[in-house]
């Protein structure tokens, strides 16, 4: 008898429905047909275990399966569920009646439980897009694909599943976390700025990279507190629309970074990965393909502590997800595409010992050893930083101090604010939302100086040895700072306060 169920696999952070078809006749034989990966041709095994442990029985005929379309390569273990129900139907031990209606995911383990997958966000989509009338998927990714307005089957092992074919029993009810309860579980974040204490001139440096969505890179001695401070940007930035959270969640689905029974990723990523991590950590790839780490932080911040650490062609990678805010991962079996729209944060110390202009510690470093240590980060990735800032350690005695901060909430209404007049001042453009990402063209039309700002400009550019590059960060700086106070106009105020925030371009630290 030839049954057919559907299940569905991934690529990228996008789903493509397949269809699974099961045919039994006479023989003893077992086959999978239509370029499937080793996880699908494995599982037999764990299929003919899973069936017995819970009284069916593998038929002793020659078994031939299809998956379709035969031309896409297929992976992943969560071929099991359906693979399982398609060879029940075929063999007459479960109703097919259902088997249409349904998207089927679910990996099985010897004893017939079902085990979460990757992927379930992006699938359950492709479901409903293609008109299925609901999901069966394994009970810790029921929370998942219930952000999809569908009937959502939540499956527990492989006897549940059967008596939901066989018209036994309704889907289980699922926790109620539809979109539509999306905006009241967002802006929970464990670091808040009113934490910090003092700091405020890096407090001020956050607010302007965030409100203008400005790369930013931190120097400063070990414990002055730059992790802390970049741990609390994702709180200040704009809350996170139902879009981005979909998206957001999609990566770290795919990614199988989701917690059993999650929903939907919320709040904004902050990924801080090691400085030994190899490319394909960074940017994905993988011999089966893998979001990395600048996906994983889609919408969020990628914080890169101790940038002098990373190897350099990891640093090198990040040019183009830098500029065109995604990623092409490609191989020789594969080519994807991730999305990578991330707030780079990174941090350094000021030199090698690292406490130069440290308050109270001796710095041993010569001149020409500071200078070769920065030389370490110059070029095209700190062309792509728009903000430098040095942090200093708050004296102990201030730490202790017990006045009421600013909270994070009241600084990313002052963001919020920023961001609106961007999204008037670049509406109607694709890809620009924010001041750090405009061309000269751009610039030239939104960042007009008068003329004392211009030889403000010119007499900082001879004094700090200031290069062309420069120029154009302070002016989108500036105009960032413009936008925070409201002002059509930027001003030779916004101007000096910008050109404080090019440390790095002076040969040095303006200690
Ligand atoms: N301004 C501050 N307010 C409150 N706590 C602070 C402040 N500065 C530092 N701390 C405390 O000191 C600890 C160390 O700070 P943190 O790890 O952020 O420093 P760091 O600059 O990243 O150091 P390293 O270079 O060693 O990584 C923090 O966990 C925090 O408890
Ligand atoms: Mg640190
Ligand atoms: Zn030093």
């Amino acid at each position: 008898m030839l049954v057919k169920t559907f299940t569905s696999s991934l690529h990228g952070i996008g789903a493509t429905i397949i269809s699974i078809e099961v045919n039994i006749t006479q023989g003893i034989r077992f086959f999978i047909v239509g370029l499937a990966d080793h996880a699908i041709r494995e599982s037999q095994q764990r299929i003919e275990s899973a069936l017995s442990c819970n009284g069916f029985e593998w038929p002793r005929f020659r078994i031939v399966i299809n998956l379709a379309p035969a031309d896409l390569r297929k992976e992943g273990s969560h071929f099991d569920l359906p693979l399982a129900m398609g060879i029940l139907a075929a063999s007459n031990q479960v109703s097919s009646q259902r088997l249409g209606d349904y998207l089927m995911l679910g990996e099985l383990s010897l004893d017939g439980s079902v085990m979460p997958v990757k992927g379930v966000l992006p699938m359950t989509l492709e479901a409903k897009e293609k008109g299925f009338k609901g999901v069966i998927v394994p009970v810790k990714n029921a929370g998942e694909a219930s952000v999809v307005d569908m009937e959502v089957i939540p499956a527990s092992g492989v006897k549940s599943v059967v008596s939901f074919l066989n018209g036994c029993a309704d889907g289980l009810p699922v926790p109620e976390e539809t979109s539509s309860s999306f905006p009241e579980r967002r802006d929970h974040y464990a670091y808040d700025f009113s934490q910090v204490k003092g700091q405020e001139a890096v407090k001020r440096a956050m607010l302007i990279a965030a409100a203008g969505n400005h790369n930013l890179i931190m120097a400063g001695p070990p414990g002055s507190g730059k992790t802390m401070l970049a741990r609390c940007l994702p709180s200040i930035l704009p809350s996170m629309t139902l879009e981005e959270s979909l998206q957001t969640t999609k990566i770290h689905s795919v990614a199988g970074k989701m917690d059993a029974n999650a929903s939907l990723v919320t709040t904004r990523p902050f990924r801080s990965p090691h400085h030994s991590i190899s490319d394909i950590g960074m940017i994905g790839g993988g011999a089966t393909p893998r979001p990395g780490e600048i996906s994983l932080a889609h919408n969020g911040v990628l914080f890169l502590d101790e940038l002098p650490e990373f190897k350099r062609h990891v640093l090198e990678v990040l040019r183009q997800p830098l500029e065109e805010r995604i990623i092409n991962v490609s191989r020789a079996n594969y080519a994807v595409v991730y999305p990578a729209n991330f707030m780079l944060v990174a941090s350094m110390n000021p030199c090698p010992c690292g406490f130069y202009n440290h308050p109270q510690k001796e710095c041993t470093c010569g001149p020409g050893m500071i200078k070769k240590y920065l030389s370490r980060i110059s070029g095209p990735l700190l062309d792509r930083i728009d903000i430098h800032m040095e942090v200093v350690p708050v004296p102990f005695g201030n730490l202790t101090g017990s006045g009421e901060l600013e909270k994070s909430d009241s600084i990313r209404e002052q963001v919020a604010l920023a961001r609106s007049f961007q999204k008037r001042r670049f509406s109607g453009m694709d890809h620009i939302f924010s001041n750090a990402q405009m061309e000269p063209g751009l610039m030239k039309k939104h960042c007009m100086i008068d003329r004392p700002g211009v030889s403000m400009l010119h007499m900082a550019t001879e004094r700090f040895g200031l290069s062309a590059r420069a120029f154009d960060r302070i002016l989108k700086v500036s105009r960032t700072i413009a936008d925070l106070e409201g002002s059509e106009r930027i001003l030779a105020p916004h101007l000096a306060e910008a050109i404080n925030y090019r440390n790095l371009d002076r040969e040095g630290w303006s200690g």
